[in-house]
This record gives structure tokens, sequence and C-alpha cells, in this order.
């Protein structure tokens, strides 16, 4: 085909034929060029493929796809309305239904709860008893072509986190001992996410080379001076979910100052204040954050250096030493992060060593997610669910929700690993199939239908619109066709002057 380099307003022609049948259909795209180049037919071709590929029309029929779904671990605060979401598209619209810790929940039976129109999602409302609903949810949307499985939504409550009001007793300590005062911060849910901490006496605790605040929470003195001694060290903790602040009851710390007021203090060779022992080990999970952290005790202050396999550590870009060399932070932990880190404690009496083993692990991740398939009786199809993760997951394959394994068997169905191939299709093929890829770190789970049908190809959205074209630039024409077959789509613009 040839572009035709005009200055008079231009047409594209596009034709779709299905090869089969000799169907076809006309698309008439006009556009207006000033002068120069027309975009070109191959990005025009790509163009128009891709969003095909896209979203399939829905005026077509179609088994349900799930569009939007609360989080896997969702946390509602139990004072507002809670919400479970849950929308679904597919012609015709689906219908919903849900499972509670995997048995069906009859939602119109349960006064308490109510389902969105033309919607799955949940509306919660137990102010007098929420916690029976803290359970796992899954979504069902169903048509007469298939039903897609949304994930199992862990729904958990949240908490208001508070320390227990309790005097904690004052702590006495003599001078150049090590000292720490722990944090302990109230569990969640939330859970396991990070608390950040202060102990302001008349002013915040500024961590040095003798005083630190672990990643815990905790607050270390490596060796007490006597003006360490204050009424009010308390621990501040903040919660990421809605930005609460918690304070712990203040503890009194009184230093022990010697009878023959000496102001020195003896020396004394590092030992460990965290971790503590010689050895210990860390799991970490590819993309999550690595914190390694070596506190030592000692008087005069111990230095912190580190090694990673026996050499000096490397400190790259992607990594931090902060606190005084006392921790090592990846915020992105990569399989290249495993390894044995080494931190020595350095005084002038001597030094100690702590080796913290690093193993790198990965939840699954996707390579290729399954795409929703359109075909025409008997052509062929794949789906494919390629992931990864250490441990490499595991794939299992069901049909409309049902295991693969005790699903009705077609002969035209194979699966092998990742692969579901289907040949020469006939419309018993029409289903949402679905993978689930699991390690024990956690799993994925994609839906993607199978729509075997015949249509006719046809034109989808506006026509006949006029485009402006900038000299040398390239233009989108949005002219969005669906067939099944995939129509064959041929492009010639026709020249002509006649709008
Ligand atoms: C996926 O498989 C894992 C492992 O068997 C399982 O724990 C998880 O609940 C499954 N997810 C879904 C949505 O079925
Ligand atoms: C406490 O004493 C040390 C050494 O005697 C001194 O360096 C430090 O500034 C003092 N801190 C405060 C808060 O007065």
């Amino acid at each position: 085909m040839t572009v035709l380099y005009t200055r008079y307003p231009v047409f594209f022609l596009i034709q779709f034929e299905n090869r089969k049948t000799g169907e076809g259909i006309t698309c008439l795209v006009p556009c207006t060029v000033k002068m120069g180049i027309l975009v070109e037919p191959a990005l025009l071709l790509v163009l128009w493929q891709s969003v095909w590929a896209l979203d399939i029309p829905l005026e077509i029929r179609q088994p349900p796809a799930i569009i939007k779904q609360s989080m896997k671990e969702h946390i509602v605060d139990p004072k507002d309305t809670m919400v479970i979401e849950c929308e679904a598209r597919g012609n015709p619209h689906p219908i919903f239904s849900w499972r509670r810790n995997g048995k069906y929940f009859n939602v119109a039976r349960d006064s308490q709860t109510s389902m969105r129109r033309r919607s799955g999602t949940l509306d919660i409302y137990a102010w007098n008893n929420p916690e029976q609903y803290e359970a796992e949810y899954q979504c069902i949307a169903s048509n007469e072509y298939g039903s897609a499985y949304s994930n199992k939504i862990r729904l958990r409550l949240y908490r208001p986190p508070v320390w227990p009001r309790e005097v904690l007793e004052p702590v006495v300590v003599s001078a150049g001992l090590p000292l720490v005062l722990s944090c302990d911060p109230p569990r969640g849910p939330p859970f396991n996410w990070p608390v950040q901490t202060a102990f302001p006496t008349m002013q915040p605790v500024r961590p040095d080379r003798r005083v630190s605040m672990g990643v815990n929470g905790d607050l270390y003195f490596s060796n007490i001076l006597f003006n360490d001694s204050a009424a009010d060290y308390c621990c501040n903790a903040r919660f990421p979910y809605k930005n609460v602040i918690q304070q712990k009851m203040p503890v009194v710390v009184k230093v022990l100052t010697s009878e023959y007021v000496s102001r020195t203090v003896a020396e004394a060779a590092p030992t460990w204040l965290s971790p503590t022992g010689s050895s210990s080990s860390i799991l970490v999970l590819q993309g999550e954050e690595l914190l390694l952290e070596c506190i030592g005790a000692g008087v005069p202050t111990p230095g912190i250096t580190w090694t990673k396999n026996g050499d000096d550590l490397v400190v790259s870009p992607r990594m931090k030493v902060k606190n005084f060399n006392k921790m090592v932070q990846i915020p992105k932990a990569s399989f290249d992060d495993a390894g044995e880190y080494t931190c020595t404690a350095t005084n002038k009496i001597g030094y100690i060593e702590h080796t913290i083993t690093v193993r790198v692990k990965a939840a699954p991740f996707w390579l290729e997610k399954p795409t929703d398939l359109v075909l025409a009786p008997e052509e062929n199809g794949r789906l494919l669910c390629h992931s990864d993760g250490a441990p490499r997951p595991t794939v299992s394959w069901f049909i409309n929700g049902e295991p693969i394994e005790t699903a009705t068997p077609q002969p035209n169905r194979q699966v092998s690993g990742d692969t579901l191939t289907l040949r020469s299709v006939t419309t018993a093929n029409t289903a949402v199939y679905q993978c689930n890829v699991s390690n024990q770190f956690g799993y994925l789970m994609a839906n993607a239908f199978v729509n075997v049908l015949h249509a006719t190809p046809r034109i989808i959205g506006p026509r006949n619109e006029l485009i402006k074209v900038i000299e040398g630039s390239r233009t989108l024409l949005d002219c969005r066709y669906f067939g099944s077959p995939v129509p064959e789509l041929r492009c010639c613009p026709i020249h002509t002057n006649v709008v």
C-alpha cells in the first residue's frame, strides 16, 4: 500500500475481511493533511491491533472479568462502614456471590451486610460485633459464559495501638555500664508495620556514636554517663495507618555516682547489645527493605565496621550506611544482597565480631500474565501463566474456579506446567480460566477468559471523525474494530475532495 503525499483532504479507507466467509466492512477515516508525511501504515496497524487486544468491546457477549478488588490484606476501621470491593464486567452483566472462609456467604440473609447494585462490593455495618467479620473473603462474578474469582481478601480490623497504663520502675545504673531502654510498641493490626520512635526528655534524645535508637524502637546506651540521668525517657511510636502517634509511659533513669566521686569510668572491652551472640540470620524478600544493625557496648564507645563475605563492604548507591555506621539499610533487597555480613565492634581494649547470614527469597512475580482470548471456532489458543519466585512457584489451573483435575475433561485441552493449550476450539471451551502461582511467601492469581465466538467484523465508536494532522508528526487514527476471527486489515488512503 502506498501513502499519498498530498495537500488535499485524504480519507483512509480501511477494509476488514474475514478470509473464510468473505464478510467484510469498510471504514472511512478521513483526515486533513496540511502537507507532508502521513502516518506510516505500519504504525497504524500496530496501534489498531494493540487497541483491539486491550479490551473486547462490551457489546460482544463475553465471560466476566474482575476489574477492581480490595487488597489481599485489607485493614478496615470498624468505626466506619467496612467496605470490601469487587467490580467486574461481562456481557451479560455478571451476578456476584461471596465466599467467607471458603464457604458460601449468604449476603442476602445477613442483616448487617449489603451488596451494591450491579456490583459485588460489600458494605458491612457492624458497629456492635465487627470482630465477627474478621475473615477471608472471595468474590465470584458469573454469567452464562463462566465465573471469575477475586483474590482471597483477608479482612482485619484496625485497632488503635495503646500501651498499657503501667507505672515503670526507675532504672538505676552505674556510670560506664551499658543500658537498653525497651520500647515494645503494641502489636497490630496493622501488623509488622514500621515503627518510628523517639525518646523525648526535655529535648529529644540525639543519637550519636554512643546512643542509638534501634529498628525495634529500643534505646541503646553503649555506656552510661552521669548526665544521662533524666525523669522522662518515653518512647513515641508512629503507626503509618492513620498516622497515629502513641506515647509509652515515661521511665526514670538514675545514674549512680561512685562514692569516691571519681568522674572517670573503668575501660571495658566491647560486647554486643543488638544483635547478641556471634551470629544471627535474616530472611528478606526480594524488593523489601533489608536492615542490618549492630550496636555494641564498651568504654570507650566502640566503633563499628562491616565486611561482606570476608571483604570490606562496598557501599553501592542502592544502600546506605547510617546511624554512625551501626546500620546498613538496603531499601529494596535483591538476590545479590544475600551473603555473610560481619560487623566488628572495636575499641582500644579489644574487638568482637558478629556475622549476619542474609538469605533472599521472593514471593511469586509475573513474567507473563495470561490475557483474555477471543477465538473463532476451530482456531487454536494458548494461555500462558509464566512466573518466577524463590523458591520457584507451583502453578495450578482452574476452570470457572474448579480445579482443572476435577473439571469435565476436554480432549482438545491440554495443560503443561505454565501453559494451557486449546486446539480447534468449540464454544464448549468458553470459560474463565484461573491460574494460581504460589510459593510459601505468597500467591498471584490471574483470571483470563477464552471466548469462542463467530463475529462479523464491525467498527466500534465514532466514525467519520475529521482529524487534523500536523506536518511531520505522527497521528493516532482511532478506528476500533472487532471481529472473530480477527479481521484482516487493509488500509488505503483515497485521494478525494468530497467530505
Ligand atoms: C493459591 O494457592 C495458594 C497455595 O495453595 C493458596 O494458599 C491460595 O489461597 C490460593 N489463592 C486463591 C485465590 O485461591
Ligand atoms: C554529657 O556529658 C558528656 C561528657 O561529659 C558531654 O560530652 C555531653 O555534651 C553532655 N550532655 C549533655 C546533654 O549535657
